[in-house]
């Protein structure tokens, strides 16, 4: 079986409908109807009530948002499925992760160190910032940001639940990561003249310093020391580092990643 956490999200909905007609199930907080897949309740927070779903033999995706307690969760998880005899984790991280580094960078290198170490059969994805988070930064149509004028990369998300998909279905292969991007970098000041072109309306974006960003997200309500460390790592991606594109999607799933313009034309509705 095929056991999907975070089902309910960006990717793991995704992958959900490319699974369906799998023996797959849906890992979930509270019932989900909508996904195409059978699913069953239990929470990252009481490990045991994931660990509780799987079998040996099983594939699982190992996948959620982030909050303090993420690291314990996900890395009791991942004992809890070593011990089940789990035949595979393929487990979404971040660009860019390494120790020490911030936010959910540092988190999720404490987690992928954990999976290195399981004994279990993993691969470890690192995928940019999602194509899918647009429609949030870009509701009111301005977008404030410490990117600069550097290219960033952006990847949407359901590319990831292909790639995923493929591994998840295919041979359980050797241990691998990958980075994964979309076909094209660009700087915020292209996205925003690309999302005004799609959606017939002006939309911009406006670069702060970071302590000026760090204060615009105070005011939004994130507390210090967090909105000084967001605003900071935009500045940092925005340093050319988010910049370079990989083949990986198409060399797991043999095609290409979508494009921005393939998002805008699937998702014109959530900017209006
Ligand atoms: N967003 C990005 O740009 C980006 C970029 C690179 C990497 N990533 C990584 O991608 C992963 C997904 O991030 P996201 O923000 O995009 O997630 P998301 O789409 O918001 O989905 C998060 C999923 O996690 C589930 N979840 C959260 N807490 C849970 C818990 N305690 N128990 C069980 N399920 C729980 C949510 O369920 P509910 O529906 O119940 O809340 C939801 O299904 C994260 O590891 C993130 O670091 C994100």
């Amino acid at each position: 079986m095929i056991v999907i956490t975070g089902a309910t999200g960006s990717i793991g909905r995704a992958l959900a409908g490319r699974l369906r007609g799998h023996d797959a199930l849906a890992v979930v907080r509270r019932p989900a109807d909508d996904l195409g897949i059978p699913y069953a309740q239990a929470d990252f927070d009481t490990p045991a009530t994931i660990g509780a779903l799987l079998s040996p033999g099983d594939r699982l995706f190992l996948n959620s948002s982030l909050w303090p307690g993420v690291i314990d969760a996900q890395r009791a998880v991942i004992d809890l499925a070593a011990r089940a005899g789990v035949a595979q984790i393929v487990a979404v991280s971040v660009r860019g992760a390494a120790p020490g580094a911030r936010l959910g960078m540092g988190m999720h290198a404490q987690i992928d160190a954990h999976l290195r170490k399981s004994g279990v059969p993993y691969t470890i994805l690192q995928p940019s910032g999602f194509m899918q988070n647009l429609p949030r930064d870009f509701g009111d149509g301005t977008m404030y940001g410490s990117y600069g004028p550097a290219p960033v990369n952006y990847i949407d998300a359901r590319d990831i639940a292909d790639v995923a998909a493929a591994l998840l279905t295919g041979p359980v292969g050797a241990s691998s990561e990958h980075v994964l991007t979309g076909p094209e970098s660009l700087s915020h000041e292209e996205i925003a003249e690309r999302i005004g072109r799609a959606v017939g309306r002006p939309v911009r974006y406006v670069n702060l310093p970071a302590p000026e960003m760090a204060a615009h997200l105070e005011r939004q309500g994130i507390p210090r020391p967090h909105s000084g460390d967001l605003a900071a790592l935009m500045a940092e991606t925005g340093d050319g580092s988010w910049a370079p594109v990989t083949t990986a999607v198409e060399d797991l799933t043999g095609r290409p990643p979508r494009g921005l313009a393939d998002y805008l034309a699937d998702h014109e509705s959530a900017f209006a």
